[in-house]
């Protein structure tokens, strides 16, 4: 097992169950991610070496899945939280229900669900989840019903015992306060450069919420850096897996722009931040 350091502000190119298994227990102070949403976004776009099969059964999902956050609960510190962005799938008319299955195998792992969260996405921004809708008007008759998805949960899974967790917060009363509604409307980010990419706004959020500045956050379904790109601009350190070599190179571009973090290694977390000049956000 390596040391967290080595880990650290980098965007690690591979698969996120292989590196994860590198990590230390009890390392990380909090995970931000959005895993791939079984077979129903095809990934393979941009590069010949994606590791999803074209077509794999639920099963097989559901235990892949089951694994990687096995070594979410085993990196993740006490009372600290794993928060994850997911919703429900229609494949060949039939609805799967993942955050249902996502809940199950948490909890059986050890997690507390702690609170559903729900992005809302403004009307006529929900991107890639039109098509059935379109395909329902051009029918235009009944039985052939399918909405826009405009709702994605964000779930947030606490690793128990609960510490009383110190540090130095960055939340301000403001934030706080339009925040605390269950319902986010946020808009999306551009799918230029990747499928399914979530907005900055939704890791910074939740980094406000639930960490600390200086904090360690692991996002193992990195895509282009959006997690990466909130901890650059939070002051914390930023963890990023990512199996796809065009997404991560597109990750370190977006990262290339952000001024350096202040804090360079973990025990200089407890002095305090200097004011960052507000970055550039890049791609959402
Ligand atoms: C829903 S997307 C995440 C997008 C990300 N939140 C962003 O804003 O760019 C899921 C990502 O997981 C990656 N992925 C799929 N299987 C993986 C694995 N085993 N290890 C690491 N990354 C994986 C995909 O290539 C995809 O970029």
């Amino acid at each position: 097992m390596k040391d967290i350091k080595d880990f650290e502000n980098r965007i690690i190119c591979g698969d996120c169950l292989e590196i994860m298994g590198d990590l230390p227990d009890e390392s990380i102070d909090i995970i931000i991610t959005s895993p791939p949403y079984w077979n129903a976004k095809n990934y393979e776009s941009t590069t010949s070496r994606s590791k999803m099969p074209k077509k794999y059964s639920l099963e097989q999902y559901q235990k892949e899945m089951t694994d990687i956050f096995f070594q979410a609960y085993r990196t993740l510190k006490k009372g600290r939280y794993c928060c994850i962005v997911i919703d429900g799938v229609t494949v060949e008319k039939r609805y799967y229900n993942l955050p249902m299955i996502f809940q199950t195998f948490m909890e059986e792992m050890g997690f507390v669900y702690h609170i559903p969260l729900y992005w809302l996405k403004p009307l006529g921004s929900q991107g890639m989840w039109k098509s059935g809708a379109t395909w329902s008007l051009r029918c235009l008759k009944p039985l052939t019903y399918y909405p826009n998805q405009r709702l994605e949960h964000i779930m947030l899974f606490r690793k128990k015992e609960p510490k009383e967790c110190e540090g130095q917060t960055d939340l301000k009363y403001g934030e706080l306060k339009d925040w605390l509604d269950n319902v986010w409307v946020i808009k999306t980010a551009s799918t230029e450069l990747h499928k399914c990419p979530f907005p900055v706004e939704i890791p910074m959020r939740l980094i406000k919420l639930l960490s600390f500045v200086g904090d360690a956050v692991l996002d193992p379904f990195n895509g282009i850096g959006t997690t990466a790109v909130a901890c650059r601009e939070s002051n914390r350190r930023y963890i990023g897996i990512e199996i796809n070599p065009d997404y991560c190179k597109v990750a370190e571009q977006r990262l290339a722009n952000i001024p350096k973090m202040r804090f360079d290694s973990i025990d200089d977390a407890s002095h305090p931040p200097q004011v960052e000049t507000q970055a550039k956000r890049g791609v959402a």
